[in-house]
């Protein structure tokens, strides 16, 4: 008997940052958009709480008690008084510390994995609520499609989007630890006053309307010159997904992934194939958007 929960990938077509809050998190205007690139979650009844991780990158994943997914069953256990005695296995496919909410949704699947499994039906408001203490991308994880994340990301308005978008995503040779990117964002700000973030109204026009050309005019991403000081490299990848065709080349939240907007399928191909030529990063992958949010695929038998 277990549940299996596939949950997407994100990236984020705008970041606006705020200044650092007396709490240490940063305000936002996080327009989400979730892409199709997946982790699936397994949950199964074992006599302890413990994780398993396949994928090429499963060896960085940790497998202790600070994983999102054992943190997420242990919240859900904790709230309705029984025992987080399961098996989460973790077929991971998302980038790892890559800035696209590969943990956010590994937690956001072990949640409704859990919750299946045990056959707890928690009101969907509630599963949001845990979500949010898990960390500030997980609510978007369990919602998917487009969303505007304010507060510290996890208050979300969703979006609509009308058409798909053609993403490539070039991974790097290593990872960045979101706070220090934040931290960096404080370094590159000091002593100057930052603007209240808002969210832009002609980014989700383009979204509604599906329209690439209008979206990629209006991507930004705030902490990219965080990521770009600690991660110089970057530059590169930027450029040679630009002169592939590319509509639009941001660093995906706070990297060290890049994203790169293509017109339709021919053109991502050719911006894949122009990144992979350019030699200025691990891997390339294309992917779509909107995607689901978390979903069950396979429920318990
Ligand atoms: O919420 P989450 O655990 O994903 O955040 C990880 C870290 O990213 C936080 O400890 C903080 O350093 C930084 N962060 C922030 N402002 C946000 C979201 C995250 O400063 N809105």
């Amino acid at each position: 008997m277990s549940v299996t929960v596939r949950v997407p990938a994100k990236v984020n077509v705008q970041l606006a940052v705020g200044g650092a809050r007396a709490d240490g998190f940063h305000d936002l205007a996080n327009v989400f958009l979730a892409v199709g690139l997946y982790d699936e979650v397994t949950v199964t009844p074992a006599d302890r709480l413990r994780i398993t991780c396949s994928g090429p990158d499963a060896h960085q994943v940790p497998l202790d008690h600070s994983n999102l997914a054992a943190r997420a069953a242990l919240a859900l256990a904790g709230r309705s008084g029984r025992s987080a005695d399961v098996h989460i296995h973790i077929a991971k496919d998302i980038p790892v510390a890559g800035g696209m909410a590969g943990g956010s949704a590994d937690g956001a699947g072990a949640l409704l994995a859990c919750d299946e499994l045990w056959g707890l039906g928690t009101p969907r408001d509630e599963l949001l609520a845990i979500c949010a203490e898990l960390g500030s991308d997980v609510p978007f994880s369990l919602i998917g499609g487009a969303a505007l994340g304010t507060g510290r990301g996890e208050q979300l308005t969703p979006l609509e989007v009308g058409g798909t978008f053609h993403w490539v995503f070039a991974l790097a040779d290593g990872g960045l630890s979101t706070p220090a990117v934040y931290g960096e964002f404080d370094r590159l700000w000091e002593g100057r006053e930052v603007p209240v973030p808002e969210a832009s109204p002609e980014l989700t026009e383009a979204l509604r309307l599906g329209d690439a050309t209008a979206l990629a005019e209006t991507v930004g991403n705030d902490l990219q010159p965080a990521a770009l000081s600690l991660f110089p490299s970057l530059r590169q990848t930027l450029t040679a997904g630009g002169e592939g065709g590319a509509l639009a080349a941001l660093v995906s939240g706070s990297g060290p992934t890049t994203a790169f907007l293509a017109k339709d399928a021919e053109s991502a191909e050719s911006v894949a194939e122009a990144l992979l030529a350019s030699d200025t990063c691990r891997s390339v992958r294309v992917a779509l958007a909107p995607a689901p949010g978390a979903t069950v695929v396979a429920p318990a038998v």
